[in-house]
């Protein structure tokens, strides 16, 4: 799909946050400032998570706690290198809510069911002045529980 603006970045991460429950890990590819922190904040704030949904710098992994439900876990890969490492976080996958920027490689046998999104900044692309550009977005369900994608429209 394309996805023109960070706005409908945002609302494409609100789509997905409706579909999520405790159990549930979402992998978000795509370079530099491909959007995958914009996602996650629509995401976020779908979730009424407390906390901003920010670029973790410092920290690897950012526990966003909710009043009602499973707490988002996001965790920021880039600094990550192994599996190794992602496993010494020890989060807990099956009480949270987990998405994975630059998850790519690092999830395998973590769980049997997650969704992968693969965000690409198109080739000669047109970039507005204010930087806005569209994306193309690819959604890929792994598992029994995202065989049906029909809900993304
Ligand atoms: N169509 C679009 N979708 C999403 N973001 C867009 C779009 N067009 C422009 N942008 C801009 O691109 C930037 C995306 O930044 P963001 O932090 O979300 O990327 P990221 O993938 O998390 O990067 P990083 O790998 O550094 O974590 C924002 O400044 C946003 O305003
Ligand atoms: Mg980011």
């Amino acid at each position: 799909m394309i996805i023109a603006t960070p706005d409908e970045m945002a609302a494409l991460g609100a789509r997905i946050a409706a579909q999520l429950r405790a159990g549930d890990l979402v992998a978000l590819n795509g370079e530099l400032g491909a959007g995958k922190t914009t996602l996650t904040r629509g995401l976020g704030e779908a979730l009424q998570v407390r906390g901003a949904v920010t670029s973790p710098t410092f920290v690897l992994a950012r526990t966003h706690p909710r009043a009602d439900g499973a707490a988002l876990v996001h965790v920021d890969a880039y600094r990550l290198s192994s599996a190794v490492e992602l496993d010494d976080l020890d989060i807990d996958f099956e009480t949270s809510i987990v998405v994975v920027e630059w998850g790519a490689g690092l999830l395998d046998g973590i769980t049997d069911h997650w969704l992968e999104l693969d965000i690409v900044r198109p080739v000669g692309g047109v970039e507005t002045e204010d930087g806005v550009e569209p994306r193309t977005v690819t959604v890929t369900g792994h598992g029994e529980r995202w065989a049906d994608l029909t809900w993304l429209g």
